[in-house]
């Protein structure tokens, strides 16, 4: 076997169409194609998003292979997100990854959306720490499709601590930036305007779960509520308040993470603990989590570099790596899965 296999990762289970190569946990190149057409419907159409995934993963692996300056007979094997995400845009995805193995003899690697975002931070230089979390550690995982806490015992050892009932973190920024007037996604436009605002200004009713599961559904009709009873009053409500209700909208949110990663903290007695998924982006979330490591030096945050926080390429190739250099190679055959499914 190649010393220092040269893997190609292949995203698309939403809306990014996203290529990376990856040697020796080295990122050498690292394309995403947004699909902005989204942008006017709302959220994401997923016939939309199948047709742009396969205008777009040719030009981004072509694009990809340039920049990593290595001729395409190079690449050792191919991975791909195999679940779970949009039916259409994965099956986009696994045929393409499929033909390249074909076309070029080599193995396909198929790989978990969720575990590739908690392998994120064992891409080298990856995270805001330059450093790989040592096992055993915690994982929150925040993106638009998942609200979870993971114990990660080992790149393949993985154990589902808690979830959301009802919606996940990222939808529900999502949602709520539409109630705002902002357009899809609306996690990053809550997050710009935020930082004019006081978070103090509106109160927001945490929602009382027990264990270590979430629920976003009863905070979502509390914003509603709470906007509709302003409007009858002042129609430009929204307008005059905007940045200071995306400031306490977003606080009560970090909050419920954090609160619910020190429950886990106390359980679990592991203190080491990654952030991972889309909304790790948001700059409260990550201020909040830096500042509790700091009150508490004990505790380990590993956050990833913005451009590691929400779907790309590298962390398919990351984990497509670990896979290979266990010789986890896929059969040709293999579906992609739309829902969760434990790894
Ligand atoms: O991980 P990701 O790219 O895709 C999924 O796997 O779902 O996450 C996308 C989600 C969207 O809901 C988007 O609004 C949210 O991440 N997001 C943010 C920020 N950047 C992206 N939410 C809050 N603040 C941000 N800065
Ligand atoms: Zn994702």
């Amino acid at each position: 076997m190649n010393k220092k296999p040269i893997i190609i990762g292949i995203e698309s289970s939403c809306d990014e169409t996203a290529v990376s190569i990856i040697k020796n946990r080295k990122v050498l190149s690292n394309i995403i194609i947004h699909q902005n057409i989204h942008r006017k419907y709302g959220g994401v159409v997923p016939e939309l998003a199948s047709r742009l995934h396969d205008k777009n993963i040719p030009i981004a692996v072509k694009k990809a292979i340039f920049l990593a300056k290595i001729k395409i007979k190079q690449l050792d094997a191919v991975s791909f997100t195999i679940g779970p995400g949009m039916i259409g845009s994965l099956l986009v995805g696994s045929s393409f990854a499929k033909s390249l193995s074909i076309g070029l003899n080599i193995p396909i690697l198929t790989v978990n959306h969720i575990q590739a975002h908690i392998l994120t931070h064992f891409i080298k230089n990856a995270n805001i720490n330059n450093s790989y979390p040592k096992f055993p550690f915690l994982c929150l995982v925040i993106s638009g499709g998942h609200t979870q806490i993971i114990k990660v015992n080992d790149f393949f050892k993985m154990k589902v601590l808690g979830s959301t009932l009802d919606d996940s973190v990222g939808d529900t920024f999502d949602k709520v930036a539409r109630i705002l007037g902002f357009h899809y996604p609306g996690g990053p436009m809550i997050d710009t305007f935020s930082k004019n605002g006081n978070y103090k200004k509106f109160i927001f009713s945490k929602p009382l779960v027990n264990g270590l599961n979430f629920s976003f559904s009863g905070l979502k009709s509390n914003i509603l509520q709470l906007i509709k009873n302003k409007l009858k009053k002042n129609p430009f409500f929204i307008n005059e308040n905007k940045s200071d209700l995306c400031a306490s909208i977003q606080r009560t949110i970090a909050e419920i993470l954090l609160e619910k990663v020190q429950k886990a903290i106390l359980k679990t007695k592991i203190c080491r603990i990654a952030l991972a998924g889309g909304v790790s982006a948001n700059h409260d979330i990550r201020k909040m989590f830096i500042l509790f490591s700091k009150k508490n030096p004990k505790y380990e945050i590993f956050i990833p570099k913005k451009i590691y926080t929400t779907d790309n390429g590298a962390m398919i190739a990351i984990t497509g790596l670990f896979k290979y250099e266990k010789k986890l190679f896929d059969s040709i055959d293999v579906h992609p899965f739309s829902k969760f499914e434990i790894f």
